[in-house]
């Protein structure tokens, strides 16, 4: 079976084989593969359609008639929130702009190249057309927004969709929100978000994929394929963005726009590795990030946008700065005024300023005085048209098609699935293991539903939700009323609390409703606004008095299913102790309900792994599974023991264990999957075979996976690698591989993931990427705690 990359690369040969069926050759030597030091890359450009000659020509004859102010029109990009054609009804929440501009008038005189976060047809067809009927040159704009996890029909999270560990069906759902978006005018997504997050107090790390780079460029590159489709010229495609490049998810502390600071190997090892595959994937446009890293902020940081990223990687779209990123570079303290902030932006990479009005301002005369060279502006102008052009905007510039304004009957169903499989069973027992609560019985009974995430559709979609589409949502309520009604039983529901807040009015009536009934589902978590970007915090229990509801039904005794909303690991450990069922729901989108139910009746087995470690205490915090190893291991240590003579000088805490409480890949199912001893299909392997360039299929390991139970369920299947004995320390172990299994009762199979150089490599002190003639274990399992391991050797 195909690794996930090799199925992307099957997914990119074809497109290749497409474009250049449409005549496209010829890509080394475009100026695209040329960087601003004019010297030729030697990689090859990253999205073949963008280097499309026949682009060039109409790329060159346009930029000839251009003047300087049209030029920078192109360069900058503004909401719609100006006087006097306010409006309102912005897609997302940003800071107000000290900056208020006419964005109507900017379009009909060519000074203004892209708008963000204004959607529908009427608005974007409106300026589209002062755009293109009333400017000199007719330059279509291009509509840009956050377009994060469903436009009309909602989908989980990223956060929660990483838990499926399914990219096939990531692509499904971008490409789906890709054709509702385009119908709004919508022809860029803000998306994905790829920063690799490894500790939960920051409140974006519910818009990436998690903890794991493996994880996080399978994601990354699925979202991409998704949204463009291989081709940006299709009507219902959307230029994708990633973002936000590079390392912004970490920040220290977990503190929002906090400084970032780490050594060139854990930037390449960890950080750059979902941003290279989207680029691979051709991603034709990337945002910088607000943070800085290693003292320079990323958006005057030539070493990220351009060594990096364009001639390391060979990337040939655009670059857009943050909201206002680039006028902050003065808050960052390199920028003692407005021309020093946007000189070093363009010069670094950053083609378009969003929201700062800066380069508007202070180019004219940056370019007048050659503080910056004319050829830099017309690149950067180049890099924004040859987009536009891709996407057939001068062809198609209005929204195509009948206007999506609400979740679309047909994309249901799928956004539905993804709900059901980004679930995570973390715990699923009375008191013993083979006494489990869920699922539900259908005779079952008479249901308490106690919680304020159980009736709250707002919440449901998270905090990119996409405005008031409230009535679309099912609620947990509606969905089991509905279930109930089937099957003849009885809800009875009790808000309890709210999310936060300290009234306890609510308790004695939820009390009441679980002694009335056989089974308690309680709905809690946080609300939609608590994380996200803004969203950083220091507690990671349930927020308000939501515990002390669950205490107080605790003591009911009745048993308890406990639904759990968030959008980042929380710390769950008192519930780990004292109640029976515990699942992860992340924010489900628009089919939460539906997809809740679904797995509570156990029409389907949870499949969902988690794509970050759930801590014990906030303490342990930044925890993630693939640490580096210490001189003083805390190995066959107690850890819930206070230390001893023995165990106190080793890399512990005195007051809580070292591990995850529910750790990276880990999830429940309703059967239960065995893993066979690991084989491996050699255990030596040259050095100079495994150091070629690209080289795959170096060893092949392969467990017989089973399933055990009396369910049809799905596995995610998961290989990890240690390498010991390199010039740099490796991590204890690394996700190099995974696959979704469905099995049926009793049944087995043969699972094998081929590790290849870019699963053996690392990168070496002087940031190259290298294999040595080292040792490695492989494990495969279900879990980052996977037990079954072979061994093998690299051999000099
Ligand atoms: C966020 C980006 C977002 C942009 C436009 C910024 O505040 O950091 O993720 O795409 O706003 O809304």
């Amino acid at each position: 079976m195909p690794s996930f990359f090799d199925a992307m690369i099957l997914v990119r040969n074809s497109t290749v084989r497409q474009i250049a069926g449409f005549g496209i050759v010829a890509l080394f030597f475009s100026n695209a593969a040329l960087g601003q030091s004019g010297r030729l890359n030697s990689v090859p450009p990253s999205n073949p359609q963008l280097a499309s000659p026949a682009i060039e020509r109409r790329v060159d004859e346009l930029l000839s008639k251009m003047t300087l102010a049209e030029k920078l029109g192109q360069l900058v990009q503004y909401d719609d929130s100006g006087y006097p054609t306010a409006n309102p009804n912005l897609l997302a929440l940003n800071p107000t702009t000290h900056v208020r501009v006419d964005a109507m008038q900017l379009a009909a005189t060519g000074r203004v190249g892209s708008m963000l976060n204004v959607v529908g047809a009427e608005r974007t067809n409106a300026l589209q057309r002062a755009a293109v009927q009333q400017s000199r040159l007719h330059i279509p704009l291009l509509f840009g927004a956050d377009i994060i996890h469903g436009f009309r029909t909602v989908y989980p999270e990223p956060l929660g969709l990483a838990a499926t560990f399914d990219p096939k069906l990531a692509m499904a759902l971008t490409r789906m929100a890709a054709e509702e978006a385009t119908t709004a005018g919508v022809r860029w997504s803000y998306s994905p978000m790829v920063d690799i997050s490894r500790d939960p107090r920051w409140g974006r790390t519910r818009e990436g994929a998690g903890e794991d780079p493996y994880l996080g460029a399978a994601m990354a590159s699925a979202y991409v394929h998704g949204y463009q489709d291989d081709d940006l010229s299709l009507p219902d495609s959307v230029a994708a963005c990633v973002k936000h490049f590079a390392a912004y998810g970490a920040v220290e502390a977990g503190r929002e726009y906090n400084t970032t600071d780490m050594s060139e190997s854990r930037l390449r090892q960890v950080y750059l590795p979902p941003y290279e595959a989207a680029v691979k994937a051709g991603v034709a446009t990337v945002m910088s990030a607000f943070t800085s890293f290693n003292g320079v902020p990323v958006t005057a940081n030539r070493f990220l946008l351009h060594t990096v990223l364009r001639d390391e990687w060979g990337f040939n779209g655009l670059v857009v700065s943050d909201y206002s990123a680039v006028s902050e570079l003065q808050n960052h303290g390199i920028a003692l005024d407005g021309a020093t902030a946007t000189r070093k932006a363009i010069l670094a990479g950053v083609d378009i300023d969003m929201m700062s009005h800066y380069y508007d301002t202070y180019l004219p005369e940056l370019v007048r005085t050659g503080q910056v060279p004319m050829s830099v502006v017309n690149e950067a102008v180049r890099r924004v048209l040859r987009v536009k052009f891709a996407l057939g905007l001068f062809e198609h510039p209005y929204a195509r098609g009948k206007e999506v304004t609400a979740a679309v009957p047909e994309h249901r169903p799928l956004v539905r699935r993804a709900a059901e499989e980004s679930f995570v069973l973390l715990r699923n027992y009375r008191t013993q293991q083979n006494d489990p609560l869920l699922p539900l019985s259908e005779r079952a009974h008479k249901i308490a539903l106690v919680g304020p995430l159980a009736d709250n559709p707002g919440a449901m979609t998270g905090g990119w939700g996409n405005g008031p589409e409230y009535h679309d949502v099912v609620t947990v309520r509606a969905a089991l009323e509905a279930r109930a009604k089937q099957y003849g039983g009885s809800l009875l529901y009790v808000k309890g609390t709210d999310v936060s807040g300290n009234s306890e009015a609510g308790f004695a009536a939820a009390v009441g409703a679980a002694k009335r009934a056989d089974i308690v589902i309680l709905a809690v978590g946080e609300a939609g606004w608590m994380s996200g970007e803004g969203g950083s915090r220091t507690d990671l229990d349930l927020p308000g008095n939501q515990r002390k509801l669950l205490q107080v039904i605790a003591a009911t005794g009745r048993p308890i299913v406990l639904l759990v909303f968030s959008g980042r690991p929380l710390v769950l450990t008192w519930a780990a102790h004292h109640i029976p069922a515990i699942m992860e729901v992340w924010f489900p989108g628009t089919e939460a309900g539906t997809a809740i139910a679904d797995v509570l009746y156990g029409d389907v087995s949870p499949s969902g792994k988690l794509p970050m470690s759930f801590p014990w205490t906030v303490g342990q915090e930044p925890l993630y599974y693939n640490h580096f190893p210490t001189g003083r291991p805390a190995t066959g240590i107690d850890l819930m023991l206070p230390p001893g003579p023995d165990s106190r000088y080793v890399s512990r805490y005195i007051d809580a264990p070292n591990a995850a409480l529910f750790p990276f890949g880990y999830g429940l199912s309703y059967t239960r999957f065995t893993y066979g001893a690991v084989s491996l299909s050699r255990h030596s392997i040259p050095l100079h075979e495994a150091n070629i360039q690209n080289t795959r299929d170096l060893v092949t390991a392969t467990s017989l996976v089973t399933n055990a139970g009396d369910r049809t369920a799905t596995e995610v299947v998961q290989c990890y690698v240690r390498n010991i004995g390199a010039s740099i320390e490796q991590p204890v172990r690394s996700l190099k591989g995974f696959q979704r299994v469905t099995l049926k009762p009793g049944e087995s199979k043969s699972i094998s993931f081929n590790l290849g150089r870019p699963e053996l490599s690392f990168y070496n002190q002087a940031g190259k990427e290298t294999i040595e003639a080292t040792h490695y274990t492989v494990w495969i399992g279900g879990s980052s705690l996977a037990t079954e391991s072979a061994h093998f050797n690299i051999t000099p």
